[in-house]
């Protein structure tokens, strides 16, 4: 049997320092294994349309304010981070952050999905983020938390 060997990485981004310490560690694997890289930021939605809609609305519904503000992150992160010989996407997902972590991580059957340990939240309530620590309860496959 083979050993385990990330083949398909996933990391998020929040705009942070720490997500982008998370990217570095996600790069450096994906360099190291040859893996394909995703490098994923979802913005939540405006308070009220949960109530409305009962389901995420599409990003065209919502303008392009949120639009703005994700490839702000995005870019953020790409320029932060030596991409060269990377096999890599971008997405941009709109929801609750660890719910469609999840979905993208089953969508695109990753082997590893990486993430800081704390992101841009205000409040230092808790030692690891509340996005964080949902997926390390809840993610399909092995969660990397970089501190
Ligand atoms: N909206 C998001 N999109 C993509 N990744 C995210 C998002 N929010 C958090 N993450 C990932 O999770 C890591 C931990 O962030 P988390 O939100 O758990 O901490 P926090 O913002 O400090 O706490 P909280 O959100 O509970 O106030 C981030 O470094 C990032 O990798
Ligand atoms: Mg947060």
């Amino acid at each position: 049997m083979e050993g385990w060997a990330p083949n398909v990485i996933v990391a998020g981004v929040d705009g942070s320092d720490a997500a982008i310490d998370a990217v570095r560690a996600a790069v450096d694997l994906a360099r190291s294994q040859s893996a394909k890289l995703y490098i994923v930021t979802v913005v939540r939605p405006p308070e009220g349309w949960w109530g409305i809609v009962g389901s995420p609305p599409t990003a065209e519904a919502l303008g392009d304010s949120l639009s703005d503000a994700q490839r702000n992150v995005l870019d953020r992160a790409l320029r932060a981070v030596d991409l060269t010989g990377i096999d890599y996407e971008t997405q941009e997902e709109i929801g609750e952050p660890s719910s469609r972590l999840i979905d993208v991580c089953n969508r695109v059957d990753a082997d590893i999905l990486v993430v800081g340990r704390r992101g841009a939240g205000l409040l230092r309530r808790m030692m690891v983020g509340s996005v964080a620590n949902h997926l390390v309860h809840e993610a399909p496959c092995p969660v990397l938390v970089v501190p």
